[in-house]
């Protein structure tokens, strides 16, 4: 199934239960909150206390993709606040089976990203523990930037392995993703679509509409 999750980096921040309270009403299936430390990115956002209170404002899914340092740090208290997938970069944690491991423990769903310049074979051996893969479309840090064309090359030879492997994992991409480049990443094999500064320039309500005609 196709989904949509848009990120609440790009919402007013002063009104955000309601800026998620909009898009869960018109529909998007997830909503995606991206936690920044300033050191595996540069910009510092939000963390656990906001889990904990969007929990309190939607039964959507919460897609929290941690752009963290050594991220096995936090994964009990996000799964505590209420997260229902945990997506950890593959080139934040030194051990990353084990941290799949504890974040499978912990009761929620598994995700592991890529950064553009990482390879598909990164996963090789852990794509069958994992239940999602989220390819970075740009370099991570900021919302706002130009999808990076190569990194759909990468879901699709994504979306092949998972094939061949007989897998079920789902594809998500996070980056520059817009309704004029949506159908095309669609049709590389994403299958659940972040959007920030997409959904939340205008009207967001309309926008969460009009992408889920296209999907
Ligand atoms: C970027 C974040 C994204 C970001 C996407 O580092 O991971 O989730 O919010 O924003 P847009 O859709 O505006 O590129
Ligand atoms: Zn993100």
């Amino acid at each position: 199934m196709n989904c949509l999750s848009p990120s609440i980096l790009a919402a007013d921040f002063g009104r955000l239960a309601e800026e998620v309270q909009t898009v869960d009403e018109a529909g998007a299936q997830y909503i995606h909150i991206d936690v920044m430390d300033g050191m595996f990115v540069p910009s510092i956002t939000v963390g656990i206390p906001v889990v904990r209170d969007l929990r309190q404002c939607t039964d959507r899914i919460l897609d929290v993709h941690l752009m963290v340092e050594a991220p096995e740090r936090y994964v009990p208290q996000f799964a505590d606040a209420g997260a229902d997938i945990i997506t950890v970069h593959a080139e934040a944690t030194t051990h990353l089976d084990r941290t799949i491991s504890q974040i499978k423990e912990q009761g929620v769903l598994a995700g592991v990203a890529l950064n553009p310049a990482t390879p598909i074979s990164a996963l090789e051996n852990v794509l069958p523990l994992v239940d999602m893969v989220l390819i970075m479309t740009v370099n991570p840090g900021f919302g706002g930037q130009t999808l990076i064309p190569y990194t759909l090359d990468k879901v699709r030879e994504l979306n092949k392995m998972v094939i061949r492997r007989g897998l079920k994992t789902d594809i998500e991409v996070d980056g520059g993703i817009t309704l004029a480049n949506v159908e095309e990443v669609l049709a590389a094999g994403a299958n659940i679509i972040v959007a920030g500064n997409a959904i939340y320039t205008g009207d967001a309500a309309a926008n969460v509409k009009a992408f889920l005609e296209m999907m």
